[in-house]
């Protein structure tokens, strides 16, 4: 089945065309590389083998993803490419709903066209704000983002909720991510974050080479056993191979059906427990502080998956100390290169 992954020149895009061909499918990369490096392709050869097809242009465009969908004859469409720094979104709010909502749509009307069915679309657990109760379920309620890049994912949602509604032949999954972390064992592909990180982990990396003078903690005074804020670490390649999972559900739609997974792994780890695995694994000291809050943070999340369990039959495998030793050898990689 060749499958079109949009944004797949990105982090979590480039792990899931690794589990695509290790499942057998055959994947075609779109990026515009507005937020990935071309290095990332010989990254992906180096693993695999041969080169991924890729084509190089903007989601929005329709009359080439059209071309795209049917010159490849593709079948199903897993769609990353959107732009997702939160800080950005909130000083930028137009460029976050004009790239990551047309692009959405764009990809829609063209599988109309096209009469492709299948749509895996990357959501993320920003979509539930700052829940009441924790861990949360899919059918926990959909809380105002607390910025436009969560409310792309929010609206992006609804419209494909509208779409099925509208009685559209396609079936189409959301995955809401909860925080994706690490990189593929081989070192050769990882996360290449734009200039300075604003995610917990690469800072933490970035610190520990050298490339940062410190880290800092965003506060150690909130409601939580040791003060510091509560996520939910997912290794990628976990994450990536729920989209393997995901197509394999899909092909067994009928024609006209919506459904949201949560993909996380079921546990809350803190941002201080994460520094001192990362420490412990990778046997170091790190440099950091404690600093004040970043506004906008949610205090504590993490998800329920047993959905993804019983229906995708999914779950993590990797552990977080896993995690953060891949983590770890990927920007050893990096400094090395
Ligand atoms: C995690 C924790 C920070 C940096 C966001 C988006 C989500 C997804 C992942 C795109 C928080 C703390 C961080 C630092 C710190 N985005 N932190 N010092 O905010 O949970 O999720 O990124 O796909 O949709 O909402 O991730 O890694 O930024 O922060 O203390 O230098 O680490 O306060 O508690 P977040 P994050």
């Amino acid at each position: 089945m060749k499958v079109l992954v949009t944004g797949g020149a990105g982090f979590i895009g480039s792990h899931t065309v690794v589990e695509l061909v290790n499942a057998g499918y055959s994947p075609v990369i779109v990026d515009n590389f507005s937020n990935s490096e071309k290095s990332v392709l010989q990254g992906l050869k180096n693993i695999l083998g041969f080169d991924v097809p890729f084509y190089e242009f903007d989601c929005n465009d329709f009359n080439k993803l059209k071309e795209v969908v049917e010159a490849e004859k593709i079948e199903g469409i897993i769609h990353f490419a959107a732009y997702k720094a939160v800080g950005e979104s909130v000083q930028n709010p137009l460029k976050y709903y004009r790239n990551n909502l047309g692009s959405m749509i764009t990809v829609l009307e063209v599988m109309k066209e096209a009469g492709v069915k299948n749509l895996v679309f990357s959501s993320s657990c920003t979509v539930y704000g700052q829940p009441d109760h924790i861990p949360v379920t899919e059918e926990t309620p959909k809380k105002k983002a607390e910025s436009p890049y969560g409310n792309t994912k929010a609206i992006g949602e609804d419209i494909l909720e509208d779409v099925i509604k509208s009685g559209e032949k396609m079936d189409i999954i959301a995955l809401r991510y909860f925080n994706p972390i690490g990189a593929h064992p081989t070192a050769e592909i990882g996360e290449l974050p734009n200039g300075v990180p604003s995610n917990l982990v690469p800072f933490i990396t970035q610190t520990a080479i050298g490339k940062r003078e410190q880290l800092t903690v965003f506060g150690d005074d909130y409601d939580t056993p040791d003060g510091s804020n509560i996520r939910d670490f997912i290794h990628v390649v976990d994450l990536a191979k729920a989209h393997v999972s995901a197509l394999e559900l899909l092909k067994s739609k009928s024609g006209n059906t919506y459904d949201v997974f949560n993909l996380g792994t079921g546990e809350g780890n803190s941002v201080l427990e994460l520094i001192n695995t990362f420490e412990k694994v990778n046997d170091l000291k790190l440099n950091y502080k404690i600093g004040p809050r970043r506004p906008g943070d949610v205090v504590k999340i993490y998800g329920d998956v047993a959905k993804a369990g019983k229906i995708l039959n999914w779950k993590t495998q990797k552990s977080l100390d896993e995690s953060l030793a891949d983590a770890w050898r990927w920007e050893q990689k990096l400094k090395n290169n």
